[in-house]
């Protein structure tokens, strides 16, 4: 069921609270971007480093590249996409609003004006632009459309400078462009986004194993980034519906506010993109095999995961609303690993320099464990813990009167806070050290 209302509260909050602002908003923004703002850049970074250490990092046969945005155009007519990857556009001949034709479904008219809609054309989605003082045709580059193209051109030089053994994958996160005809839902359809992509090469008759693997793992993924395992839906994409590149794609889907949606894909691309690359750049793109000395070319699984739709599916499923002290108070019940700040620090009284000095002591203490430690001084201390709510943030510790020994039996023990149940417990500094390191485990 769409819930409008909770998706404009989710927007509401990551705006409140730093996540993310419209793009460009003091000039009255620009439709398909976004910016991360305070809270948001490290909730995008720790998505992104519990996605490297899971996907690349942790394994051997997994390796890194950070390949231009800017390519040689060639590099897109081999891999399809200046041919393919296009939308199907509807222009309204009274209004001249356009429109992508599958999202008026039988509508028949124009939905903002009732005019007559002309025929439907193909729209290819890649941004262009020029490379270099000449404007003309030859000096056309592209903003890649995928990250996926860095990858496969750089297949060669991950081959000739660490020379891998089959099965290896290459991995990768940045920016892609598409010029989408209708960006919608936030964060969801941008027009420039973020990719965590992997392409996993493996021997022919090896792709199905492979795909099963990739297949766990990207489950696994979801439930390390807290994302909860029973609105995450796979779909088999049938043949009329994949990429022209595919054999086989499953959707991951999640269930946004605002309907089940693919939040990630998995796809078996076959040779079809080195093949392509080898043909068109007259490259060989071949793997030899020591053992067998047989030569072929490698096939290819890809697992591929927008950043931004990740962190939509982690906001809206830990949005919460509850009754706490007779009040309404919004949190987002983040995962620790995930939540951008992982404990707050806050002397009871801010013009008291004797709680400022312990609460400081306090917090030096926690950021030997973890860098992410918020100090908050403002307002009261009912505030703060609202505001550290909406973060995300799992604790709050006070430091109080009774923390400097005013009851001698409490001397150094701090007030610790738990966000989503709001309880409260008196501990020593080192009982609360331990329970963040626990916590972050
Ligand atoms: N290399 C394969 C590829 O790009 P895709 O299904 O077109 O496949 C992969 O995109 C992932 O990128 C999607 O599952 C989604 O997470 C994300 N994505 C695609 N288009 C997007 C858009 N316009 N805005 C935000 N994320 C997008």
């Amino acid at each position: 069921m769409a819930d409008q209302n909770l998706m404009e509260k989710i927007i509401s909050l990551t705006k409140r609270r730093g996540f993310v602002f419209p793009g460009s908003e003091i000039y009255g923004g620009l439709a398909g971007t976004y910016d991360y703002g305070p809270m948001g850049v490290i909730l995008k970074e720790n998505v992104e480093r519990l996605w490297l250490s899971m996907f690349r990092d942790n394994r051997d046969d997994m390796f890194g590249v950070d390949a231009a945005i800017l390519m040689n155009p060639k590099i897109w007519e081999a891999s399809g996409h200046v041919a393919g990857f296009s939308d199907p556009l509807i222009e309204c001949e009274k209004c001249k609003r356009r429109f992508r034709a599958d999202h008026l479904e039988s509508l028949g008219k124009c939905p903002e004006c009732e005019g007559k809609l002309g025929d439907a054309r193909q729209f290819n989605m890649m941004f262009k632009t020029h490379a270099g003082a000449a404007e003309d045709d030859s000096a056309t580059v592209y903003l890649r459309p995928e990250t996926a193209g860095g990858i496969f051109t750089n297949y060669k030089n991950v081959v000739d400078s660490v020379h891998p053994k089959l099965p290896f994958g290459i991995a990768q996160i940045g920016k892609a462009f598409r010029n989408e005809i209708a960006p919608r839902d936030f964060i969801f359809r941008l027009r420039e986004l973020s990719q965590m992509e992997v392409e996993y090469f493996v021997k022919p008759d090896d792709w199905e194993k492979a795909f099963e693997e990739w297949r766990k793992m990207m489950h696994l993924f979801a439930g390390a980034v807290g994302i909860p395992e029973n609105m995450v839906h796979e779909l088999e994409v049938p043949d009329t519906d994949r990429a022209h590149y595919s054999k086989r794609t499953i959707d991951f889907e999640f269930d946004y506010p605002f309907g089940r949606k693919e939040l990630w894909g998995l796809a078996y691309r076959t040779n079809f993109d080195l093949s392509a690359h080898a043909n068109a750049s007259n490259t060989e793109l071949a793997y030899l095999d020591e053992e067998t000395k047989e030569k072929f070319t490698p096939h290819v699984i890809e697992p591929s995961l927008g950043v931004d739709r990740t962190i939509l599916a982690i906001l809206s499923s830990a949005y919460r609303e509850d009754e706490l002290a007779g009040e309404t108070r919004t949190y987002l019940a983040l995962s620790p690993k995930i939540a951008p700040m992982k404990a707050m620090v806050s002397p009871l009284l801010r013009n008291k320099p004797e709680l400022v000095e312990k609460a400081r002591e306090v917090r030096a203490e926690l950021k030997k464990v973890h860098p992410a430690i918020a100090w908050d001084d403002n307002g009261n201390i009912g505030k703060r813990y609202r505001r550290q709510d909406e973060i995300g943030t799992p604790f709050c510790i006070t430091i109080d009167f009774d923390t400097l020994g005013e009851k001698p039996e409490l001397k150094d023990t701090v007030t610790l806070r738990h966000r989503d149940t709001g309880e409260q417990e008196r501990l020593t500094v080192s009982q609360v050290v331990e329970r963040l390191q626990t916590a972050l485990e």
